[in-house]
């Protein structure tokens, strides 16, 4: 097989297979404003540099697709004007990047109730998951509004009702089925998580797609999340020993 066009770069990521499928809990961008005097916007700001330089490398590694926690259903909660400059930042990045995800054939797709952001927001986004749709690289998959829980419970919500409706009997459910009615349905499994900014919890994000994904929790905050420390997660992603519940050996290796 010939080396990806990346080898030559980071020769260090050929030695195991890359993750199809990224999950990242940005977090850490108060605390970097902070610790420099600045507002947390600033913070968001920077964390919006790293988003791009992340879907950039990402695409570079020909991942099938990264999914960012970018805004959670519990985040509604915090001061009015960090909300809607996150609201304004995140318009502001899909008229930035636009160009750069068709002439990379990156699509943008989106979990969570984007029913609940602002008009101007869903108007952007919408055009702009349009626009990417036939996008086949990476698939670049924005969790915005967005509550684990909250998926499950959809989920299960719309299999109940097809019960009711006699168009599916309950012992017709399992894994695949529940799986293929959350809004991750169409992305490959998550093979690994990375939180930034030290805290060690999943904070309501992906907890059924996270069942046998490799998890790391970096202390690097993510506005300093670029590509060096992406590198170095994934070079210890490469080094864990992913055996899904098994035994070295299978099956027949002598207990
Ligand atoms: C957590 O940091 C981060 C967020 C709640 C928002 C994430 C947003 C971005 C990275 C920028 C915009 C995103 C896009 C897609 C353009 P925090 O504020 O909780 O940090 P702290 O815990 O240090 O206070």
């Amino acid at each position: 097989m010939p080396e990806p066009t990346w080898a030559a770069k980071w020769p260090e990521l050929l030695e195991g297979p890359l993750p199809r499928h990224l999950a990242v809990i940005m977090d850490g961008n108060g605390r970097w404003a902070k610790a420099r005097g600045r507002s947390r916007l600033k913070g968001h700001r920077e964390g919006a540099e790293s988003v791009r330089v992340l879907a950039r490398t990402c695409h570079e590694l020909g991942l099938q697709a990264v999914t960012l926690y970018a805004f959670s259903t519990e985040n509604w909660g915090r001061p009015k004007t960090e909300v809607s400059g996150l609201m304004e930042l995140l318009k502001r990045f899909l008229k930035s990047e636009l160009e750069e995800f068709l002439e990379k054939g990156i699509r943008l797709t989106t979990i969570g109730q984007t029913d609940r952001l602002p008009k101007g927001v869903r108007g952007s986004l919408e055009n702009f998951i349009e626009k990417t749709a036939e996008g086949k690289s990476l698939t670049c998959n924005l969790a915005l509004s967005y509550g684990s829980r909250d998926e499950i419970t959809g989920a299960a919500r719309s299999l109940v009702r097809k019960c009711s409706a006699g168009k599916l009997k309950p012992e017709e459910i399992d894994e695949d089925l529940f799986g293929s009615h959350l809004q991750t349905a169409d992305l490959p499994e998550v093979d690994l998580m990375i939180r930034t900014s030290g805290e060690v919890r999943l904070s309501n994000f992906m907890l059924w797609q996270l069942a046998y994904a490799e998890l790391i929790f970096t202390p690097t905050l993510f506005p300093d999340f670029r590509e060096v420390v992406l590198i170095s997660c994934l070079t210890e992603y490469q080094q864990r020993n992913r055996r899904f519940g098994l035994v070295p050996g299978g099956a027949e290796t002598k207990t």
